[in-house]
């Protein structure tokens, strides 16, 4: 196993050595674990280090702290620490054990062994440990066979209730079973038929539903995991009137295509959140008011609800506007700069047409970076009293600016005496 963790990047060796070190120091075993390990053994790059301590984790994690003065976040009712570390984060948790109370709730966690802290585990392919303690520096600990089911491409559960004490797993084990092109193993899969037709998913609190919802729209490309989805699970957990048909999916390949083709496009602009657009092609068959209540059932930020609604609330009129050949770019940008960009941007999937496309593509493209740069200072100099009709005048400056008919400073000042002239707004 030595040799996996040789391919690491030098950076996150040296972290690895460091944490191995202060382990040592403190006489506990420290194992690098979850996705972590998984990734190694893929070769797939996730520099995401999650640490199980036999020990006292927070003490562990403190020492590092106060060694190379990361920052560092305690909870202490859990037993975790994370660290930030030369950029990265790093999970530091006492090896636990869970108990279920009841079905499809949080579990009780109690301090215990390494092995029944991998056996609460989602699938073998995520109970994988490798120590990093002194002596067995670079073994790999593998009690529930994760690395065959590697080699055979297999997600499998550790145990027949892993469903049920937590459905959010289905969701997970779709989500991995189409990242890396694996199967679920057929145990496995009636297993996870048995949770659906139990309707678990309709059972778990909404909010960890959507954090593993997001999840899955965050995946590289997520349509083959929602067709996935969608075919072993339905969508009514969702919301009961939530399906997804033919239209549905091109609308989500469509999403997916140009999600693609918008980076590379738009390379200055900021990045898109894609899970939302692709969680608004998903609601796109909803009516408002379904899509206001799955909103409120998942709890969506505050900022993100607000985007998915809006994307809801879009007007016929606002689309007939932007499909208007003679459309000015000021009217462009009026109707749509109030908008997030992943609205203007599903609004271009959703309702394409060439003319439609060509502005919002110059939207991207020019008008939504375009700034004056006359300032309040410079209305001052002309004269001009501050109020309100300084508002008006960087508006009209604004509108020429983004209709070509100025292009600089200069010609801004030209035109603000010119409008001074007209409607004698001096002093
Ligand atoms: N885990 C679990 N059951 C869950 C969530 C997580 O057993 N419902 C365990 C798994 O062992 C997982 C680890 O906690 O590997 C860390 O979870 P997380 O960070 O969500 O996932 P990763 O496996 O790291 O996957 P990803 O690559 O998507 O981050």
């Amino acid at each position: 196993m030595k040799h996996y963790l040789n391919k690491l990047p030098q950076d996150i060796r040296g972290i690895i050595h460091n944490i191995s070190q202060a382990a040592v120091e403190e006489r506990v075993s420290a194992y690098l674990v979850g996705g972590f390990v998984r990734d190694l053994i893929l070769g797939e790059p996730n520099f995401d280090l999650d640490l199980t301590v036999d020990g006292d984790a927070i003490k562990l994690a403190q020492n590092l702290a106060r060694k190379f003065q990361a920052r560092i976040v305690i909870h202490k009712r859990f037993g975790t620490a994370t660290l930030t570390f030369c950029h990265k984060k790093i999970d530091f948790a006492t090896s636990r054990k869970e108990c279920y109370p009841e079905s499809a709730c949080l579990p009780v966690v109690s301090p215990s062994s390494l092995k029944d802290d991998l056996a609460r585990r989602d699938f073998s392919i995520n109970a994988m440990a490798i120590e990093i303690s002194n002596k067995n520096f670079g073994r790999l600990i593998d009690h529930f066979n994760g690395k065959e089911d590697l080699d055979n491409k297999k997600i499998r559960v550790l145990h027949n209730l892993s469903f049920i004490d937590d459905p959010t797993r289905i969701l997970r084990a779709i989500r991995f079973e189409q990242r890396y092109g694996f199967n679920i193993e057929a145990n496995t899969m009636a297993l996870l038929k048995d949770a659906v037709n139990l309707s678990m998913l309709e059972v778990v609190e909404p909010q960890r539903i959507r954090d593993e919802i997001i999840l899955l729209l965050k995946e590289k490309d997520p349509v083959p995991a929602l067709k996935r989805l969608n075919s072993l699970a339905g969508l009514k957990f969702i919301h009961p009137c939530l399906k997804l048909k033919r239209a549905g999916f091109s609308l989500l390949r469509n999403v997916s295509r140009q999600i693609a083709e918008f980076s590379r496009n738009y390379p200055g602009l900021r990045r898109l959140d894609t899970w939302l657009i692709y969680f608004c092609a998903l609601v796109d068959g909803l009516s408002l008011k379904n899509s206001e209540a799955v909103c409120r059932k998942f709890v969506f930020r505050k900022g993100e609800e607000k985007r998915i609604i809006a994307y809801k609330k879009i007007k016929r009129g606002l689309i007939r506007k932007l499909c208007d050949k003679k459309i000015k770019f000021s009217g462009i940008y009026e109707l749509l700069e109030a908008q997030s960009y992943e609205v203007v941007f599903m609004v271009r999937v959703r309702f394409a047409n060439n003319v439609l496309n060509a502005n919002v593509d110059h939207f991207f493209n020019r008008l939504s970076t375009t700034r004056i740069h006359t300032s309040g200072n410079d209305l001052h100099q002309l004269g001009l009293e501050p109020g309100p009709g300084y508002q008006k005048i960087f508006k009209q400056v604004l509108d020429a600016k983004l209709n070509n008919t100025v292009k600089n400073k200069q010609e801004e000042l030209a035109l603000i005496k010119q409008l001074i002239k007209k409607h004698g707004e001096t002093k």
